[in-house]
This record gives structure tokens, sequence and C-alpha cells, in this order.
């Protein structure tokens, strides 16, 4: 396993425009090989920056763009881009816009106002992620799912109901995303630590939800200490990195560029290690079973099939074992609320 920081860099692998991926079977509408994409809810906040970022990496030869509202107009916009190809897709095409896809990211759905948790969303989210992810199981079962729609921790469990019941369920296909979660840590840690954020990788487990964001600081690369103060500084800061972004945008919605990025960062993953491409390592919410829960975060090996290999969490310091069991104790909770909702 290497770190994420020694992998090659987002940003170099956005600059190989056009490259011809080594997919014989996948011809994109553009004439390259590549990769089929879509991406539902892509006229929000997230979903338009995502749309961006996913229309320059050179492994995409098919962008499809779906959401109930306005997804013509992002379309229109991007596709004025000389990169791969892009279709647009309105809410009575939620099939076609799925139908041959090899990767689907979810960021649909409702975001936060200050004062609301994660967990306030569910009420809406949970149908719009129930009725979507009955739309890939029919349409493209063997796609791999990036779920971003809050609160991660119950939707990733409502989607693999969905998927159980339609008889389409892959655990390895199934990935919330955590990324965000990671890239903070990264960068508060390099501020702690007087680093370049991307010379620092810092693995974050658990969930995507206040304490249930355990972040490992004992497993930090470059191999560093921090004072218990630093530690609850770090832990608190990184738990928080939602709420406080929520709080500073006072009512206009939640992450909206940063995720973008962690998304198109975790999709570019997905899509090497469907390409093939060794050593390719993410922290992932994915069906686990390095606890007793049936998912958790940890760091995942992405390859052909989706997550090959969930690594377990290595060894914890006393803080970050007291962590663990408040995030497992919430972490039940909120999986438990996803399957409920699924046998309503
Ligand atoms: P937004 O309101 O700006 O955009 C959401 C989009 O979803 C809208 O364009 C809306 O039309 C669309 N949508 C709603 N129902 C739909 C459906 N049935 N099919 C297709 N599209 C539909 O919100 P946002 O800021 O982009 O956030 C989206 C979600 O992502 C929220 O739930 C938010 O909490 C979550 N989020 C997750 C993370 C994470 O780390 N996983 C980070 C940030 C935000
Ligand atoms: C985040 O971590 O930024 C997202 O989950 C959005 C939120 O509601 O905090």
């Amino acid at each position: 396993m290497i770190s994420a920081h020694l992998q090659p860099s987002f940003t170099s692998q956005m600059e190989e425009k056009n490259s011809v991926m080594g997919r014989e079977n996948c011809r994109g509408k553009g004439g390259k090989a590549g990769f089929k994409v879509a991406i539902l809810g892509a006229a929000g906040g997230i979903g338009q920056s995502l749309s961006l970022l996913m229309k320059m990496n050179p492994l995409v030869s098919l962008l499809h763009l779906y959401d109930v509202v306005n997804a013509p107009g992002v379309t229109a916009d991007v596709s004025h881009m000389d990169t791969g190809a892009v279709d647009s897709w309105d809410a009575k095409q939620l099939e076609d816009a799925l139908t041959g896809m090899d990767l689907v990211i979810i960021p649909a759905g409702v975001p936060r106002k200050p004062g609301m948790t994660r967990d306030d969303l569910f009420k809406i989210n949970a149908g719009i992620v129930k009725a979507l992810c009955e739309g890939v199981a029919k349409c493209c079962p063997n796609a791999i799912v990036n779920l971003i729609s809050n609160p991660v921790n119950s939707t990733v469990t409502i989607a693999a109901e969905v998927f159980k019941k339609a008889g389409t369920y892959d655990p390895k296909k199934l990935l919330g995303v955590t990324t965000l979660d990671v890239a903070r840590a990264n960068t508060f840690v390099a501020e702690v630590l007087g680093l370049d954020p991307r010379e620092v990788d810092v693995p974050v487990v658990g969930g995507h939800a206040g304490v249930t964001i355990l972040p490992l600081l004992s497993q930090v690369k470059p191999p560093s200490s921090f004072t218990l103060s630093e530690t609850e500084y770090l832990t608190n800061r990184i738990q928080n990195g939602g709420t406080e972004v929520v709080e500073a945008k006072a009512g206009a919605g939640s992450a909206t560029l940063s995720m973008a990025y962690a998304a198109a960062k975790f999709a570019d993953a997905c899509l090497r290690g469907l390409r093939g491409d060794a050593n390719v390592v993410e922290c992932s919410f994915v069906a686990s079973q390095v606890t007793e829960l049936p998912f958790f975060a940890t760091k995942v090996h992405l390859g052909r099939t989706g997550a090959e290999e969930v690594y377990h969490l290595g060894p914890l310091n006393e803080y970050e074992s007291v962590g663990l069991e408040k995030a497992k104790e919430e972490l039940a909770g909120s999986i438990q609320k996803g399957v409920d909702f699924n046998r309503k």
C-alpha cells in the first residue's frame, strides 16, 4: 500500500487531456476509449463544480449530467470545453442517464443549514437516494456508485438495501464518499506541522458525521507526534469541518467547492482502479468486517471490481480507542436507520 501523496497527483492526471485508456470495450461518443460517468444532482452546488472537474478528467469519455432541474444549462456550459463528450438528462430521463454507465456519482439532495445535523436531512434525502438507486439497479447494475448525499452513514445502507432487493448488490461497488474528511484532516494537520498539505496523509475512519469521523493522528504520514491539546484541537476541527462551512455560509448551504474537489479526486481513484492501476488506496465508507458493524470507513484498495480490499484499522492509541467506541455507538443507529427505511 502506498500513501495518497505518493500516488500520481490528481492535477497531473487532469493534465493528460484526451489520453487513450487501456479499455477497448468502452468507446465514448467522442471516439476516445474511456469510462462513462453519470452525475445525479449535477445542477446543484456540488454537482456543477463536479461536472466541471469530471469533464476535465481524461479517464472520462462520456459524462451524463442528470438533475430534476437545470441539467441542460450545466451541460450546454461544460459541453464547450474541448474535452470528453457530455449529455444532459432531465427529471423524466433517469433510465437514459444511467444506461451503460461505469461509475455513478450521487450528490443529489438537500444540504444543511446552520443548527441542523446531517441526520436532519434524512427525511428528504432518504427518498431521493432510494429512487435514484432503484434506477441504478435497473439500468447499470454493474456500475460503481459513489454516494455523497447526506447523511452518508444512513444513505449508503439505504442504497445497499435497494440493491439487495433488486438482486444486484455487490458490496465492492457501493462506496460512501468520505474523501472530504481526509482532505480536511490533511489540511488542518499540515497547518499544525507547518507542512504542505500535499505531503500529509491522515487516515480518517468510521463514518461521515460528528464523532463518527475519526482521524487516526497516530498514523499520520510523515510520522509525527502531537500533544494532547493538539490532538483534541485537530480531532474536534476535523469532526466539525462540515459545520464550520455551514456556519460560514450562513444559510446558503454546505461545502460545495471542497466537496466537488474531494468527489472528483475519489472518482478519479475509482476510475484508475477500474483501469487496473496498482496501489490505488483511498478512505471510504463501505461494507466491512473491520469492526462488528456492517459498514465502516477505512482505507480500501480500489481495483477493477471496486473496493477489492478493505484495510484494517492498524494500531490505535488510547485517545483513538475511546473515539472508536463513541463512533461505533453512533454509527450503529445511523446504519440501522437506513435499513429500517427500506423495510417500511
Ligand atoms: P444543492 O441543493 O446545491 O444541490 C442538490 C441538487 O440535487 C439540486 O440541483 C437538486 O435539484 C438535485 N436533486 C434533488 N432531488 C433530486 C433527484 N431526485 N434527482 C436528481 N437530482 C436531484 O446541494 P449540495 O450542496 O450540492 O449538496 C448535495 C448533498 O451532498 C447534500 O445532501 C449534502 O449534505 C451532501 N454533502 C455531502 C458531503 C460528503 O462529504 N459526503 C459533503 C458536502 C455535501
Ligand atoms: C461536509 O462534511 O461538509 C458535508 O457533510 C456537508 C455538511 O452538512 O456538513
